[in-house]
């Protein structure tokens, strides 16, 4: 976690909203913000009606920044590009369930690769999807919003969902379980990520929020000043 990060939380900016004609200064400029993670939305028009980028990116970006790169699979099959983005750097890899075959060979894989390993819930999917597999997630990404563009709106279910999460990350935990984060993804500002930690959220990816400001930087110094005093509350 950064020097300037918020403490117990983390703050994982999306690219999804940057200037991709500016990507690396993007990137650079929010780490030096003090952004806990980068967040990597990878659509691939099959899983998702959206097109964005690839391992080649990832790995351009890799030797740009040092904060972990925080890959989400929008794609199927998922497979392959586990293989491909941990070679390009990532640290972080999820992936919807749905989208994978074997959604515990999977998981070993990204972690057989050197990456912690997380799966996606979209709005609607249940929780049950993680009944087998909790010893081998690192991460757990709560989809806030139905997965494929930036700039939605928060799906108000999203919030008890979270907190039955948390449940059983805290069971898993008292079971002598590893640590997992809880990530929540889509429609965060400023306004809604007070109730999102208390319902037991400990990672935000922003996307909209910080790149739609003019400055980045700025931007994501300002959603953050205002996620501290949110989360301080
Ligand atoms: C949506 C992506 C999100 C998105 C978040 O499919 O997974 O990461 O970029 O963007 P905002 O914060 O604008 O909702
Ligand atoms: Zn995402």
């Amino acid at each position: 976690m950064s020097a300037q990060s918020t403490g117990p939380f983390r703050i994982a900016p999306s690219i999804l909203s940057a200037d991709f004609a500016r990507l690396g200064e993007e990137v650079r400029a929010i780490e030096a913000a003090g952004a806990d993670l980068v967040h990597f939305d990878v659509m691939d028009n099959h899983y998702v009606p959206n097109l964005t980028v690839g391992p080649m990116v990832c790995a351009a970006l890799r030797p740009l920044v040092q904060i972990p790169i925080d890959v989400h699979l929008m794609v199927s099959p998922v497979d392959r590009l586990i293989v491909d983005f941990a070679k390009a750097g990532a640290n972080l890899i999820t992936f919807h369930p749905e989208a994978s075959d074997h959604v515990d060979r999977s998981l070993r894989l990204i972690r057989d690769q050197g990456c912690r390993a997380g799966l996606v819930l979209n709005p609607a999917t249940p929780l049950n999807w993680l009944d087998h597999v909790m010893d081998r997630l690192d991460i757990i990404l709560l989809m806030s919003v139905n997965p494929g563009y930036g700039g939605q709106s928060l799906i108000a279910s999203t919030l008890p969902k979270i907190g039955q999460v948390r449940s059983r990350i805290e069971a898993h935990r008292a079971a002598g379980g590893q640590p997992i984060w809880l990530e929540v993804d889509g429609g965060i500002k400023v306004d809604n990520v007070s109730a999102l930690a208390v319902a037991g959220a400990d990672t935000f990816v922003a996307g909209s929020a910080v790149f739609g400001a003019p400055d980045p930087q700025g931007g994501y110094r300002g959603v953050m000043q205002a996620f501290r005093g949110a989360l301080s509350q």
